[in-house]
């Protein structure tokens, strides 16, 4: 199983719904995070293999620090489990692994499996897999406002490309596509800023159902799509449908 066309450089992946997979079968919510986890190496695996060049998970946002505190330290244990059990995976896949997010605000041991695990990984050349964590897309905008704020004198012009060059991975491109699980319809505040432009796909599958073949029917699906950034495209069927 593999796409027979082009796939899009960058994917990015709103993971939704592992409390309802592990409610639908009676356990902890900790259970579905688990499952949540097996999806992320069965698709970080596929999207290296078919050629995505950039993955970006959605692994805890900032209004997850709500959540309970038991939930919280579960997640965090599940992803320092995570980084230290699927290293051997991302080096076997060429993957580069790279934090986006307040890191800040995570405990220092999980900062420091963070950076271990970018360093062991830095030369992957087949895929950037970026994990944020602590993150807002809000923020991030915030955040590169008031770097920018602090660097550049208050009457320069701001441009956009300033502001994209002070966001927390200036290097990652804009997300073309972007997928959520689990049947809701919206951003939740991730990549507000990059996703401007990105195709949006949205599956009821809950996400620790979601696997290579989910993945694939959802690059398909972008596939089919016309991008037009706005404009209008020669040939374009909607707008000239005899052309078609
Ligand atoms: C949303 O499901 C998911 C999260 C808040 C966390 C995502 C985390 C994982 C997939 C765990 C593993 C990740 C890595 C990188 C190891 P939810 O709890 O909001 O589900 P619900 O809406 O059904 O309650």
């Amino acid at each position: 199983m593999k796409p027979d066309f082009p796939v899009p450089e960058h994917v990015a992946i709103i993971m939704d719904g592992n409390g309802r997979w592990a409610r639908r079968s009676g356990w902890l919510r900790l259970r579905g995070h688990e499952g949540g986890a097996e999806a992320v190496r069965d698709v970080t695996e596929a999207a290296a293999e078919w050629g995505v060049k950039h993955l970006t998970l959605y692994a805890f946002s900032m209004e997850n620090w709500q959540r309970p505190q038991a939930e919280v330290d579960a997640l965090m244990r599940l992803l320092q489990r995570y980084l230290k059990k699927e290293l051997r995976t991302l080096l076997d896949n060429g993957v580069r692994l790279q934090a986006i997010g307040r890191l800040q605000d995570l405990k220092a041991s999980v900062r420091q499996a963070l950076a271990d695990t970018e360093a062991k990984t830095a030369h992957g050349k087949a895929m950037t897999l970026r994990l944020a964590l602590s993150y807002g897309g809000r923020q991030e905008i915030l955040d590169g406002i008031r770097r920018l704020l602090a660097e550049s004198p208050p009457d320069r012009s701001i441009q956009q490309e300033d502001l994209a060059a002070v966001l927390y991975d200036p290097s990652m491109p804009d997300p073309d596509l972007v997928i959520r699980t689990a049947g809701e319809q919206r951003l939740s505040n991730f990549l507000l800023w990059q996703a401007s432009y990105a195709e949006l796909y949205f599956t009821d599958v809950l996400w620790p159902d979601f696997r290579r073949q989910h993945l694939l029917a959802a690059l398909k699906d972008y596939h089919g799509r016309v991008r037009r950034f706005g404009k209008v495209l020669e040939n374009d069927p909607a707008v000239h449908p005899s052309s078609s």
